[in-house]
């Protein structure tokens, strides 16, 4: 298995996304940017969702035009149809997602469709974004349960990540949205998966609410994944999951990866200093605890 683990930091998108104090351009643009001197090689920059559902976003464009673009790193938004994947395209972004769920409840209160249709919706939405040679990631979410509905089975989510590896998506993210995962039954989702799909177009998406993150990490890490989602100081949340806690912290999985010996490419120092940066124009307590012990400079 190879040592080295891509993160995709997803502070910009899925963190902010669900902060009650919304950012000015200035601002996000800023956290990007120090985020692009880290290391990281994939930046989720912003999403192409409608304002009203997500008004925490409603600037991605702006950001997406006024960020600093590293060589070498990929910065990638959220697309949920069409009209998201028009403005993506017209915003120069590098790569795109789309995102559907394991359950059909959380995919009607997250994007207004049934499961079904957004795997319709999206048809023609790889075929533009294939047109203008973007790559499209998926996200799965609720796998390891919903909010709504409580389990899902991992049938159900195989079902769904099968459907969108057969439209075209590179990588799935698998995505525990609220944070209920335990670490048996993460390794035993992903390796019925890995029985039909091969583990290197996995990826995985932890957000943190019962402080399990870490645990599932280092059990998909022993399954092979080697693409984990992370956000700098654990900033995060998804709006139509309430009580989902902020994603696993990058800070965190940044430190665990180094004292298991994985390569992630990414300068700690420089990634807490981001993850500080955005606290304080959040007013909001760092959720890294890897950041909260270092020391400060
Ligand atoms: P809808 O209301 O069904 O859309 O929403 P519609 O097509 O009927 O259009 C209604 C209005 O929205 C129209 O405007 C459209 O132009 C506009 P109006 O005529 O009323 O003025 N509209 C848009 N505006 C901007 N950008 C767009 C867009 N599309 C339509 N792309 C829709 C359907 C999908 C748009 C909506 O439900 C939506 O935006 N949902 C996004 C919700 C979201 O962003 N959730 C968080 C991200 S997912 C997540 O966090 C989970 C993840 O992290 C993994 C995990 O943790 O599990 C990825
Ligand atoms: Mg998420």
């Amino acid at each position: 298995m190879s040592d080295n683990v891509k993160l995709i930091e997803v502070g910009p998108r899925d963190g902010l996304q669900n902060e009650t104090t919304v950012l000015s351009i200035a601002q996000k643009v800023q956290f990007i940017d120090l985020l692009s001197k880290t290391g990281l090689k994939t930046i989720e920059a912003g999403s192409f969702v409608s304002p009203k559902w997500v008004p925490q976003m409603a600037t991605s464009h702006e950001v997406f035009q006024s960020i600093v673009r590293t060589a070498g790193v990929t910065y990638s938004a959220l697309t949920p149809n069409m009209k998201g994947l028009e403005q993506a395209i017209t915003a120069s972004v590098d790569e795109v997602a789309i995102f559907t769920a394991a359950s059909e409840t959380f995919c009607q209160k997250n994007i207004n469709c049934s499961i079904e249709q957004s795997i319709e919706r999206f048809i023609p939405l790889m075929a533009l974004a294939k047109a203008h040679n973007l790559k499209v990631r998926g996200y799965v979410s609720c796998v390891m349960g919903c909010p709504y509905e409580g389990a899902i089975s991992h049938k159900q989510v195989a079902d769904t990540v099968k459907q969108l590896v057969n439209i075209g998506c590179y990588e799935i993210s698998l995505g525990d949205t609220i944070g209920v995962g335990t670490a048996h039954n993460v390794k035993a989702l992903i390796k019925g998966l890995t029985n039909e799909i091969d583990v290197s177009q996995l990826a995985v998406h932890f957000h943190d609410t019962y402080g399990q993150a870490l645990a599932n990490i280092y059990a998909s890490l022993e399954t092979g994944i080697r693409t984990v989602d992370a956000s700098a100081a654990g900033l995060g949340g998804c709006p139509y999951a309430k009580g989902a806690s902020g994603n696993v912290a990058t800070e965190d999985v940044v430190y665990m990866l180094n004292g298991l010996g994985l390569n992630s490419g990414v300068d700690l120092n420089q990634l807490i200093d981001a993850g500080r940066y955005i606290c304080q124009q959040l007013n909001r307590q760092n959720g890294s605890k890897v950041a909260i012990a270092h020391p400060t400079k």
